[in-house]
């Protein structure tokens, strides 16, 4: 390995390191100054959590090599203060610009940088100049709020003190400030991949490159053997149950005789640095028997289709079925019914920090991990069946969550690191890269929707049926408690006589899918809702009035018998057909028919247009135009 000399300023005091010529400026500042407040979202120039001043330039450093910073003078996030919070720092901690706080010490590097560069820059030009780096959390608005503080603020027009707590805050109906802000703004919070540990070891992961094979063999012993490397890390090192889940524990910590997904983790190889580690991985040789693979859930359940799991001889990890009244009655009672069917897709959570862990033994044999991981108790858990470790000897230690969206839930990583950390009796540590991320993170369930409505021509809805099939992807995960929600919550929240649900999760060879914000549901109400909105042009009856015709109210049932009191959905409904000025559609909804809807039941008194009024603005369509 080719090493030079590197002599910088960095935050005003002068540095020279022997260094790896291929290192990064970003890899510099991070592992040889521990200056972590710099982090690397994406090792691609793309995120901007990695930037830094570099001769004054506002830069990306995992885009530097640091031979080309020889001589320059940096400025990290951690030499932007000096004693005080700066004013844009500030400003991001009083408008609650900060979440989970990983994007932010680059956010506040170009917030500094852009009104350095214009002290006039109006609300269109910060987000400009804010343009090359990502946030996942704040929705940007808080972010360019906080740079207009801090320029108003620096420009004299409006008071420091707006700056600071405001003195009359309370709780409830105002902008509680973060307490944990001010360790995001300066970059002094350490997320698991900022941890440094003495005697620290780094471990990388050999992945599946084939989406389903049997491993004829696994030959570590040419990396073992290579100088700089502690340990291999494979199956048979598993002192527990090699198997782990939320719900089924079929998922073992590094592939046992098969691999089932592209990226799926074979063998860790746990080395004195990250590049001995990497150049230990080449040195694997791995024999598979390609399978045949499935990608699509429903051929999956086909018969003849290629099992993922013995277990599973149709590859059903769970099939929810819910039933309510007589659909068949219902649908022959309906004026009208819709049949569609809808797709969704899988979707990446794409949290700025990549997965990242630590684990050691600590000198009372306790093997502790620390990891984002949102699920603690249950990791916990999980680590102490696979480790054949007594409860107490095993901690989780949930670090910073970098963003996390439900991703962080499903555990795919700590078991290794402890196994690791248990053979070498050393910390080690493990940062994936954005594309290992990308590549073997649960995703969103795709799924497949087929539904069908019954609806009378007054809009009441009889009946309504649901076949839900989401791709599971290789492991189970979250997926059971995906498809119990997406079935729980598939009928809306709409009071339907006759509801018939089917939802199944499915085993394909695709990267596994898992939690993601609302669980499964946004899937099913995708799917009613564009029904109701179809339904509502076919019988010419306004959207928001099909939904207040079908609405839960006190007293209903829902089709898994819970009787619900104090439903307040008809409030939010008009309530939010106020806020948005809607304009209710002409009604075709008349006398008898009306009668119908006010019915013997707790639903209140249903009268059309009465409720839904635009306040002002032009009509056009059912929408109010803003000037
Ligand atoms: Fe920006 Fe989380 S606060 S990514």
């Amino acid at each position: 390995m080719s090493e030079l000399t590197v002599e910088m300023k960095v935050n005003g005091r002068q540095v020279k390191k022997i260094v790896a010529a291929h290192m990064r400026l970003l890899d510099f500042l991070r592992e040889e100054l521990y200056l972590t407040g710099t982090k690397e979202g994406c090792g691609a120039g793309e995120c901007g959590t990695c930037s830094v001043f570099f001769n004054g330039v506002l830069m990306k450093s995992c885009l530097i090599p640091v031979a080309k910073a020889q001589g320059a003078d940096i400025v990290t996030i951690e030499g932007l203060a000096d004693k005080d919070l700066t004013p844009v720092q500030k400003a991001f901690h009083k408008t609650g610009a900060v979440q989970c706080g990983y994007c932010i010490p680059g956010m506040v590097m170009a917030s500094t940088a852009a009104l350095q560069e214009n002290p006039e820059a109006d609300a269109e030009e910060i987000r400009e100049r804010l343009g090359g780096n990502i946030c996942r959390c704040t929705g940007y608005q808080k972010i360019v709020e906080a740079v207009e503080l801090a320029r108003d603020v620096m420009n004299g027009k409006r008071d420091a003190g707006e700056l600071e707590e405001d003195p009359e805050e309370t709780f409830i109906g105002s902008n509680t400030r973060r307490i944990d802000a001010p360790s995001k703004v300066t970059g002094a919070l350490k997320y698991a991949g900022d941890m440094v540990l003495p005697g620290m070891l780094h471990m990388q992961v050999l992945r599946s490159p084939l989406p389903h094979a049997r491993i004829v063999s696994l030959d570590v012993s040419a990396a073992e053997a290579m100088p700089g490397v502690e340990a291999v890390i494979t199956s048979a090192d598993v002192p527990g149950v090699d198997g782990f889940g939320v719900f089924v524990n079929d998922q073992p910590v590094l592939a046992r005789d098969k691999v089932r997904f592209v990226g799926e983790p074979v063998a860790a190889v746990v080395a004195e640095d990250l590049l001995t580690a990497r150049k230990a991985l080449k040195a694997i040789k791995v024999d598979y028997e390609t399978l045949p693979a499935v990608f699509c859930p429903h051929a999956a359940n086909e018969e003849g289709a290629p099992v993922l799991h013995d277990y599973a001889p149709n590859n059903i990890v769970k099939h929810i079925p819910i039933r309510k009244g007589d659909v068949d009655k219902g649908f022959a009672e309906a004026d009208l019914i819709i049949e569609q069917e809808y797709q969704t897709q899988a979707v990446e959570h794409a949290y700025l920090e990549p997965e990242a862990g630590m684990a050691y033994v600590d000198p009372d044999g306790v093997v502790t991990v620390h990891s984002p991981s949102q699920n603690i108790t249950h990791h916990r858990h999980m680590l102490s069946r696979i480790l054949a470790l007594p409860i107490n000897k095993v901690r989780m230690v949930m670090s910073p969550v970098g963003g996390g969206f439900g991703g962080k839930e499903d555990m795919i990583y700590q078991g290794m690191l402890a196994i690791a950390a248990m053979k070498t009796k050393r910390p080690v540590r493990l940062v994936f890269t954005r594309e290992e991320s990308l590549c073997t993170s649960a995703k969103r369930h795709p799924v497949s929707i087929r539904y069908k409505m019954g609806v009378k021509n007054n809009g009441r809805i009889v009946a309504a049926e649901m076949h839900y099939v989401a791709d599971g992807g290789a492991y189970g995960l979250s997926t059971e408690g995906i498809v119990r929600k997406g079935a729980i919550l598939a009928a809306g929240p709409y009071d339907i006589p006759n509801v018939k649900i089917d939802t199944y999760g499915i085993y394909t060879n695709n990267t596994p899918s898992g939690a993601f914000r609302t669980f499964g549901s946004m899937q099913s109400q995708f799917a009613t809702e564009s029904t109701l909105d179809i339904c509502s042009e076919k019988l010419g009856i306004d959207p928001i009035e099909l939904r207040l015709i079908n609405a839960m109210t006190d007293g209903c049932e829902t089709h898994t018998q819970q009787k619900l009191e104090r439903v307040s959905l008809t409030q939010v409904l008009n309530a939010c057909a106020e806020g948005a000025a809607w304009e209710a559609g002409p009604s075709r909804v008349r006398g008898a028919e009306r009668q119908d809807l006010n019915g013997p039941g707790t639903r209140p008194p249903y009268t059309p247009g009465v409720t839904l009024r635009a306040e002002t603005g032009t009509k056009s369509g059912n929408k109010k135009e803003v000037a």
